[in-house]
């Protein structure tokens, strides 16, 4: 069964997405604009009935967002996914996992400084990141989720200015210590001056 043999991600994703791509470089830029647009799309819509935050509205971000590139868009995955060293969580547990991330999330207090807002930001980003609930997208989406989440407690994040290799390495390091990333939130979080916190 698939879920016990995974195949190759780059064949499968070749295999299932809606463009016809016949290469992976192909689908990849295909797969942007697609993205692009409805995240734009997205950008003028607001993101109001993301809030609260639970897997369903998550599932519905992530259908938005890759639902003209890949038939499971919207959907949990259903096979073990690694990248480098990184194993992400046991299919079995993401729903279990996210429940309870979101059930954390909605007990927190309202942050005080932008030094709380990315301690707590980077552990959100990592745990999020380490359950990586979709088979392709998590980034995307994952960011998106943060920044919405950063905005419910006054904070704006300005993920698009970050340099790629900076994020990477802070996200491949979340995975055993966050301290980078949380220096990463640190230095492009700011105060959003028109919210009343
Ligand atoms: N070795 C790793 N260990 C832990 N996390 C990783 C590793 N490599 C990548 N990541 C995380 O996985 C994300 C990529 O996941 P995925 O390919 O599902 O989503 P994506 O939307 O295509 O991502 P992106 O836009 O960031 O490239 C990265 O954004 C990063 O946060
Ligand atoms: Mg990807």
């Amino acid at each position: 069964m698939g879920k016990y043999n995974p195949e190759n991600q780059d064949a499968y994703l070749l295999k299932h997405n809606f463009f016809g791509a016949t290469s992976y470089d192909e689908l990849e830029q295909l797969e942007a604009v697609a993205f692009s647009i409805r995240a734009s799309q997205l950008e003028s819509k607001g993101f109001v009935w993301l809030h609260p935050l639970s897997i369903d509205t998550l599932k519905r971000l992530h259908y938005f967002l890759f639902q003209d590139a890949y038939p499971f868009a919207g959907k949990i995955r259903d096979v073990q996914l690694m990248k480098g060293q990184t194993r992400f969580c046991q299919v079995e547990f993401i729903e279990s996992n996210l429940y309870e991330l979101i059930l954390q999330l909605q007990g927190e207090s309202v942050w005080k400084s932008i030094e709380q807002a990315s301690e707590r930001l980077a552990y959100y980003k990592s745990e999020l990141n380490m359950i990586h609930p979709f088979r392709e997208g998590n980034g995307r989406t994952i960011r998106l989720v943060i920044r919405e989440i950063a905005r419910s407690q006054g904070y704006d994040w300005d993920f698009q200015k970050i340099d790629r290799h900076y994020y990477m390495k802070a996200m491949i390091q979340s995975v055993v210590d966050e301290s980078l990333l949380r220096k990463l939130l640190n230095e492009t979080l700011s105060k959003n001056l028109t919210s009343n916190g």
